[in-house]
């Protein structure tokens, strides 16, 4: 009855029903147009990641988060910026509800600049808006994400993984000042943005 209904000198088909052809010819528009999307999304994806740097953070290292205030890398007097011999900076910083300690950093511009972040209790998230810094702080891993600022300036912005009641008033800062006013900072200055 089908093969009958589609003879072009068939019976014409009742009221509602599609020939199948029309059917095959409209999948297949639906399936080169989704192909399409999908490749612009790779293409999309492969550009932002080669060209901006953006991308999920790749390195898997993995911490207890039940000792990090008291030794290792992320003990208290270990976290904030730190210069390395070769000039750039790293920025230690744990997350935890709800805030980040150090609450605020500062950096110097035109420098590398490595964050390595952990979590003492739940999934956090931070994010500085205009760089390829964005990543989730999750416990037990060390997140690390590098990059350079290329404009002086304050960033602040909250934590964007929901970690709990105080999510929305859990900040990070991070300072960008001139490389000449970074070099004369002291330690505390740098790592809590005290001014003294
Ligand atoms: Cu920490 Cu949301």
């Amino acid at each position: 009855m089908a093969e009958s209904s589609t003879h072009p000198l068939g019976p014409p088909l009742p009221d509602g029903i599609v020939p199948a052809e029309v059917v095959a010819r409209t999948e297949k528009r639906w399936i080169i147009l989704m192909a399409a999307m999908l490749l612009i999304m790779m293409a999309i994806v492969v550009v932002t990641g080669i060209a901006g740097a953006l991308h999920p953070p790749s390195n898997v290292e993995v911490i207890d988060p039940t000792t990090l205030h008291l030794q290792g890398e992320f003990a208290e007097s270990n976290l904030g910026t730190a210069v390395e011999p070769d000039g750039s900076v790293t920025v230690r910083i744990i997350a935890e509800q709800y805030d980040f300690v150090p609450h605020c950093v500062q950096v110097p511009v035109g420098t590398p600049v490595k964050f390595r972040l952990t979590s003492a209790d739940v999934v956090h998230g931070f994010l500085l808006p205009e760089t390829n810094v964005n990543t989730m702080v999750v416990p037990g891993f060390v997140a690390e994400v590098r990059t350079s600022f290329t404009t002086r300036g304050e960033y602040a912005m909250p934590c964007h993984e929901f970690c709990g009641l105080g999510h929305h008033a859990m900040w990070a800062h991070v300072s960008v000042v001139p490389k000449e006013r970074f070099a004369n900072l002291t330690y505390l200055e740098r790592t809590r943005c005290a001014s003294q």
